[in-house]
């Protein structure tokens, strides 16, 4: 008969599998804390970021013109664009029709800022939004071809 006394579990070896969890968990606590310690590490959320942001800066993409003036490719889209989605309210030189003339004074303004939003987003009295339709680059390829009869 068996001494029912006798604490008869802390004969039993804790299974191997146990240990190497038990041990391996604590070992991968540490690990984990001091790769992410600032102070131990180095490793900072800020820094990765700032890294983002200034790689995110880098292919942000262009929404001012600049880079299409003078361009002829450029001005050559945009003279084909211009003529088939403005042409029939703004003449084909631009000198206006239903909607005003482009080669002039400008009510809403004239740098490259101020025509890309009016035709990307529309203005109040008639003038439709572009965006969906066309698209950020060609509009600046429109603009580009407005520079040059601007220009003259
Ligand atoms: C349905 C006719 C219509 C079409 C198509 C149209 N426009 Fe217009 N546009 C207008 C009218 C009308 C205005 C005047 C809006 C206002 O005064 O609020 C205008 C205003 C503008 C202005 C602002 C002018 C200012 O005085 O600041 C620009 C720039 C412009 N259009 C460019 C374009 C371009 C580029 C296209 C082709 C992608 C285009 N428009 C297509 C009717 C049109």
């Amino acid at each position: 008969m068996h001494d029912t006394e006798e604490p008869q579990e802390s004969h039993n070896k804790i299974p191997k599998g146990w240990m190497l969890f038990f041990v391996g968990g604590i070992i991968f606590l540490v690990g984990y804390i001091v790769s992410y310690t600032p102070a131990i590490s180095g490793w900072s959320f800020y820094q990765i970021f700032e890294k983002e942001m200034a790689d995110a800066a880098k292919t942000k993409p262009q929404t001012s013109v600049t880079h299409y003036s003078g361009n002829k490719e450029a001005i050559a889209d945009g003279n084909t664009i211009f003529a088939s989605n403005c042409a029939p309210c703004h003449k084909a030189d631009a000198t206006g029709g239903i909607g005003p003339n482009l080669t002039g004074t400008l009510k809403y303004g004239s740098t490259q800022a101020a025509l890309h939003e009016s035709i990307s987003t529309g203005r109040p009295n008639g003038m439709p939004p572009f965006l969906q339709q066309l698209g950020s680059d060609r509009i600046d390829k429109v603009i580009s071809f407005l520079e040059t009869l601007r220009k003259k």
